[in-house]
């Protein structure tokens, strides 16, 4: 990949990948997880999942949604074998509280490494709570999420996906360290200022003035993908996986 350009910063080749409703929701303000997307479109994320290192949630969407983060399809799992990579990608949260339960799916599906980024003030509940499930590792105080990019691309990760939530996009995008955005709408609203929202209030590099390029627009059954370039490798990322 851009690996070899010493230009390039050191750090996976970003990849957001969200659904929202039409008015900008990422869930339901209740307990249970609200599906957004359709079955075609998980397919596709599985497809994502599939071409990439890492996934990345934050420990909040462990907590609420109990995600597995596994690849679901037997022939992208096998095709994944056959070019010597694990049936599915590294997984990685972040937490400042490591309040984390060590029977998560986020733990306990697959087989695939987990690493979970701690704020430095948390690392020692953490390898008591997690130490049997997952590889802890200091992420400074504050967590750095720079770092926690730099680190990743230090263990090989060359494509990260990172699929939510609010918190964790919003502060990737106002750090500027995305290359690309998936933004799936679905057709419907959630209409309550209680549920989560995609973007946080912030700073982020994409105003009026600064437009993000929208790169790609695919229906998918009843939902829409949106792709946005939001750095020059989505161009370089392009040209390097076309057939
Ligand atoms: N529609 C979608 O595509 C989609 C995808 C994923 C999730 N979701 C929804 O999004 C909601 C969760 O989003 P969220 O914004 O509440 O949470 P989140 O982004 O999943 O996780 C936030 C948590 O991650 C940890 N974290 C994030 N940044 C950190 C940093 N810089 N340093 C240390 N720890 C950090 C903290 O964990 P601690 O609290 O442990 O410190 C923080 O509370 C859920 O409702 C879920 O259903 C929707």
């Amino acid at each position: 990949m851009v690996d070899d350009d010493r230009s390039q910063p050191r750090r996976p080749y970003t990849v957001l990948s969200c659904a929202v409703s039409i008015d900008g929701y990422l869930g339901s303000a209740g307990d249970e997880r609200l599906i957004l997307s359709n079955a075609a479109d998980f397919d596709r994320v599985d497809g994502e999942r599939a071409a990439s290192d890492a996934v990345l949630v934050g420990a909040e969407t462990v907590r609420a949604d109990d995600p597995r983060l596994v690849v679901r399809s037997p022939a992208r799992r096998g095709a994944r074998l056959a070019r010597g990579c694990p049936s599915s990608p590294t997984k990685v949260t972040l937490t400042s509280t490591a309040h984390l339960d060590p029977r998560a799916a986020f733990f306990t599906a697959g087989s695939s490494e987990r690493l979970v980024y701690c704020a430095t003030p948390c690392l020692a509940a953490a390898r008591d709570q997690l130490g049997a499930v997952a590889t802890l590792l200091d992420g400074g105080h504050p967590l750095s999420l720079a770092g926690v990019l730099e680190d990743l691309h230090r263990r090989g990760v060359r494509r990260l996906l990172v699929e939510g939530g609010g918190t964790v996009l919003s502060e990737l995008l106002t750090a500027n360290l995305v290359d690309e955005l998936q933004l799936v709408v679905a057709p419907f609203f959630v209409g309550d200022p209680r549920a989560r929202r995609f973007a946080d209030e912030g700073p982020y590099p994409w105003g009026p003035d600064h437009r993000a390029t929208l790169a790609g627009v695919q229906q998918i059954d009843d939902v829409v993908l949106l792709r946005y370039a939001m750095s020059p490798r989505f161009a370089a990322c392009r040209q390097e996986t076309k057939p």
